[in-house]
């Protein structure tokens, strides 16, 4: 397992001039879910995600020496257009990486950043976005340092994400991550995602998540507002508890299949979440009228049918439907007649379990 202090670099052994990469970064769903954080982007407690296979983000870094190495100096294109609101959170991703890659402020830089999933869909790109510019930083440090391993390339990029956006560190290798220390998963750390590292069953091979797009407007609470009010949270402690004895439930579920088990642990997880939002100081809603009729569906459509379709939800009123890939058209018909009526302008996404960065 490495340690903050093994990021920090010694010494490189190669010079680059200029040059260019580019990383397509997935989003991912949490089934345990991080809300509550420490300083530096330490969660309150662990968490696991689904890593998504069609929603990312694809980001070109171009770069070339410059000669005042004062401050740092990039320009940023969205869909290759500049982007000036977008500017302030990579400054400060900036700063707060510095001192893990002291060669930033010798660059001028060029980010060029699209995403596969619609602007403004209510899907947050905070986590595939940070994921894809981790790794083309990682790209560009390996490039200094050509002996560096692949542990320590993935494992820092993912290091680096989280310091973007905490749930950024679980887009970057691996269908199952896990992110924050929990006991009984071995090389589980707070500090970057890591592989989900025990068996897995094929009950959860190419699981789907069609996310339904429920309300694509702007969330009235951001998500660090949202982590910051579970400090003096009355369910706090508990609730940190709870996710940890969620994530061991999670191991046996894995690794025995049993989706009983895994609809009851994912759908209170997302039903939990919301509640901490509900019962913080200053308490907020972020499901919509909609996101409830959705969920109520589900629950009647399973009933009915003991297909074993549920649902999840993020910081947000978009609801993520997860089942298995052998009733996919079941659902998807299921979905097309029943749910589609509650999405805004009718739309939704159909992505699946991926398996994290690639190179382009
Ligand atoms: O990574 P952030 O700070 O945007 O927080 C994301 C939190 C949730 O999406 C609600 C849960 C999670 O674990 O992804």
């Amino acid at each position: 397992m490495f340690t903050t202090t093994d990021f920090i670099p010694k010494k490189y052994t190669a010079t680059i001039e200029s040059g260019n990469f580019e990383w397509s970064a997935p989003s991912n769903i949490a089934l345990v879910k991080y809300w509550g954080k420490k300083d530096n982007q330490i969660p309150a407690n662990p968490s696991v995600s689904f890593t998504l296979n069609n929603c990312k983000t694809i980001t070109k870094l171009g770069f070339e020496k410059k000669p005042n190495q004062d401050n740092f100096s990039f320009d940023l294109l969205f869909e290759g257009k500049p982007k000036e609101d977008f500017k302030p959170k990579i400054q400060k991703f900036l700063e707060r990486v510095e001192v893990y890659l002291p060669f930033l402020k010798e660059y001028h830089f060029t980010i060029d950043t699209q995403n596969t999933f619609p602007h403004s869909s209510g899907i947050a790109s905070s986590a595939s976005g940070m994921a894809a510019l981790a790794m083309n930083f990682m790209s560009l440090e390996k490039a200094l340092n050509p002996e560096m391993s692949d542990d320590y390339f993935f494992q820092k990029a993912s290091f680096l994400a989280r310091l973007g956006s905490g749930s950024a560190c679980r887009s970057v290798k691996g269908n199952v991550v896990v992110w924050g220390n929990q006991t009984n998963i071995k090389g589980s750390t707070d500090l970057y995602g890591v592989e989900f590292p025990y068996t897995i069953h094929d009950n959860f091979k190419n699981f789907q998540d069609t996310i339904l797009l429920v309300d694509k407007g702007e969330k009235q609470v951001s998500s660090t507002v949202g982590h910051d009010l579970m400090h003096n949270h009355p369910y706090a402690e508990r609730r940190f508890a709870q996710a940890h004895e969620n994530l061991d439930q999670l191991i046996t579920i894995f690794e025995n299949g049993n989706l009983d088990e895994f609809i009851k642990v994912v759908e209170s997880e997302a039903l939990t979440l919301h509640a901490m939002m509900m019962t913080s100081m200053p308490y907020f809603i972020l499901m919509k009228p909609n996101t409830l009729q959705i969920i109520n569906a589900i629950w009647k459509f399973r009933n009915e049918t003991q297909i074993p379709v549920c649902f999840t939800l993020d910081a947000g009123a978009n609801v993520h439907v997860l089942y298995p890939e052998n009733v996919k058209e079941k659902v998807l018909q299921f979905i097309q007649s029943e749910l589609v009526v509650f999405c805004q302008n009718g739309q939704y996404i159909c992505d699946e379990i991926g398996n994290g960065v690639i190179a382009i």
